[in-house]
Order: C-alpha cells, then sequence, then structure tokens
C-alpha cells in the first residue's frame, strides 16, 4: 500500500480470530482469518464489508479487547501483545482509542460531561495543569459549547453531540490510532457531514490514523484514502480508494459496487444483499487463480486471487 516513505503507526499482521461457541458441541466461528494492513499518519483506512464479516472484531482485536487467535499487531514496531501491565495498557490508550457505532453506550450515564473529563485527566493526563484550558480548546475544535454541555448528563445530550464528545476525548488523549466503527450510522445527514469533516481535518492536522469501519460504499469513498473490502472474514481486495473504486477486481468488490445503484445510496444492514451467485463467482475466480494468494496488481491495489 501506499506511504511506503512514511512509517506505519499500526501494522496488522496474518491476524486471525476464531471464536468457538456452544457447551457441548463446540462450534467455530472463523470471525478474521489471515488479515494483513498497515495504517499511516493522517490518513483514513476504511473497512468495509457485509455484516458479520469480522470488522468489529479487528477493531476490538486492535483496541485489545479481545486476543487475536493468531498473528501480530504492531504499534510504533511494539507488539501490542506484550503490553500487559496497567501502566502499559494506559500508556497504549492514550494513543489508541475506538468510537462505536452506540455512542450512549459509551458514557456512564450517571456521570456528567465534566466528570467524564476529569477521570481522563485523573487517569491517562495526572500531569496536566490547565484542565479547563484544554477541556475547552478540544470542544471548542469539535464545534461545541463547553458552557452548554459540561453540566449535562449524557442523556441530554443528542447522538451527534455524544460523537462530538468522543472526538474531543480522543483530541485531548493524543490518539494516534481511531477507531471508528459505524460511526456516524444513528446520526442525521447533516450531522453526519459535520461529524465525518471534522473527522476528516482532525486526522490531517494531527498525523492521526483512522480505521472507519462502514457498510457505506458511497462515504467509504468520500472520507478514505485507503479501503479495504471484507468479506468472511477475509480481506479481498485493498489498495488505496481511488484505484479500488475505479478497477474492482475481487467477484465480491465487484458485487458490492454493482450493488449500489449510484453514489448516496444506503443499504440496509439486515438486508440480505448477497445474491446466491456471487458465491460461486468467487469460488471459480479462486479456482482459475488457484496457487496465487494474495497479489499487487498494480502499485496500491492487491487483490486475494486463490485461498488455498
Ligand atoms: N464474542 C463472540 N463470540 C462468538 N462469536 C462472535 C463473537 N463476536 C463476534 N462473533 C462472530 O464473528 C463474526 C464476525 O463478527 P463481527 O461483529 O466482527 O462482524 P461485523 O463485520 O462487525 O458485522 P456488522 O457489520 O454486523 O457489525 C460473526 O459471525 C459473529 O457472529
Ligand atoms: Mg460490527
Amino acid at each position: 500500500m501506499l506511504g511506503e516513505k512514511t512509517k506505519p503507526t499500526l501494522e496488522v499482521q496474518n491476524l486471525t480470530k476464531i471464536f468457538s461457541s456452544g457447551v457441548f458441541i463446540r462450534d467455530k466461528v472463523t470471525a478474521v482469518n489471515d488479515v494483513s494492513f498497515n495504517m499511516y499518519p493522517g490518513t483514513v483506512l476504511s473497512l468495509i464489508g457485509e455484516s458479520g464479516s469480522g470488522k468489529t472484531t479487528i477493531g476490538r482485536m486492535i483496541l485489545k479487547l479481545l486476543k487475536p487467535t493468531s498473528g501480530h499487531i504492531y504499534y510504533l514496531g511494539k507488539d501490542t501483545s506484550l503490553i500487559k501491565t496497567k501502566a502499559e495498557l494506559r500508556e497504549y490508550y492514550r494513543h489508541v482509542q475506538g468510537i462505536f457505532q452506540d455512542p450512549f453506550s459509551s458514557f456512564n450515564p450517571l456521570f456528567r460531561v465534566d466528570r467524564v473529563f476529569d477521570m481522563i485527566f485523573d487517569v491517562f493526563l495526572p500531569e496536566v495543569k490547565n484542565r479547563e484550558e484544554r477541556i475547552n480548546e478540544v470542544l471548542h475544535s469539535v464545534n461545541l459549547n463547553p458552557e452548554r454541555i459540561m453540566h449535562q448528563f449524557p442523556h441530554q445530550l443528542s447522538g451527534g453531540q455524544l460523537q462530538r464528545l468522543l472526538i474531543a476525548r480522543a483530541l485531548l488523549l493524543d490518539v494516534k490510532i481511531l477507531v471508528a466503527d459505524e460511526l456516524i450510522s444513528m446520526l442525521d445527514a447533516s450531522t453526519r457531514m459535520g461529524v465525518l469533516n471534522l473527522l476528516v481535518d482532525l486526522c490531517k492536522e494531527k498525523g492521526m490514523s483512522v480505521l472507519f469501519i462502514t457498510h457505506d460504499l458511497a462515504l467509504g469513498y468520500y472520507i478514505s484514502d485507503y479501503t479495504m473490502i471484507m468479506h468472511r472474514g477475509r480481506l479481498v481486495e485493498k489498495g488505496a480508494t481511488e484505484k479500488v473504486y475505479k478497477n474492482p477486481v475481487h467477484p465480491y468488490t465487484q458485487m458490492l459496487f454493482n450493488s449500489v445503484p449510484d453514489i448516496g445510496h444506503r443499504w440496509d444492514k439486515n438486508e440480505k444483499f448477497v445474491p446466491e451467485k456471487v458465491n460461486d463467482d468467487i469460488q471459480r475466480f479462486y479456482q482459475d487463480n488457484r496457487g496465487q494468494g494474495f497479489q499487487y496488481l498494480e502499485p496500491d491495489h492487491g487483490v486475494l486471487l486463490s485461498v488455498e
């Protein structure tokens, strides 16, 4: 992928997650299968795929909320599986944060906004003296009025305000990697654009790297420098957004793009949108390209040509 000159902030190598469920018969689900990618400073990387393809599982492994079955995640060259002590974890979370689909669940309903910020300072930034100044600064940068919101409880704020608050929190912590999982899916169209533009601006300004998880191809195109397409736990295509969108090669990517009649269309997450035919197409594609595995067909554009 692009950015060979710049060092990646985060490297994901051969990441696999197998879930076992069932009490008597152990059912195994390979949620993430041999996934590798890099994240570079000041770039947005989107991760696109159908429901259940493993997107959130990748995000949760980066955030150390789940342990990989195999594979590695390196943050600034350091293997994150070696981060063990509380102090090391705290340091990691100063720089690696997540924003999830439901902003309400990210806040304790009993804590007012000022208390939330106090806790961030107590836990992560005890050395900072000018707390109020810093808070005002980050709230202003996400277009929130400190006087109006500091004494509110989470339920008194809108979804858009809460998500902007989460972005403000990330800014306060000087986040280098932000996992934004379905960040804006519950916002109305106008708020959505505001939050998105804010995110992109901050990403470029601060050299932050964003993993933008979404179902929405149009949104992915709008926001991201790089795109990864995920199908059943595997990355089937990845590269510079322009190249992947202009010249999709994997049958699954082609099907996805064909199922969007025009930019701006958004499909229903619960709708079964994968036509049966695509699975046959994928099998044939892998057969025809047997033995080739993942290949770069042009610079910054790679495709999974076969699975062995
Ligand atoms: N804790 C868990 N235990 C068992 N299976 C799980 C667990 N978490 C996820 N899975 C399974 O792993 C697969 C991938 O789930 P994941 O949540 O990563 O998908 P997703 O791409 O984020 O989907 P969506 O777009 O619906 O959010 C699914 O088959 C899911 O059922
Ligand atoms: Mg998910």
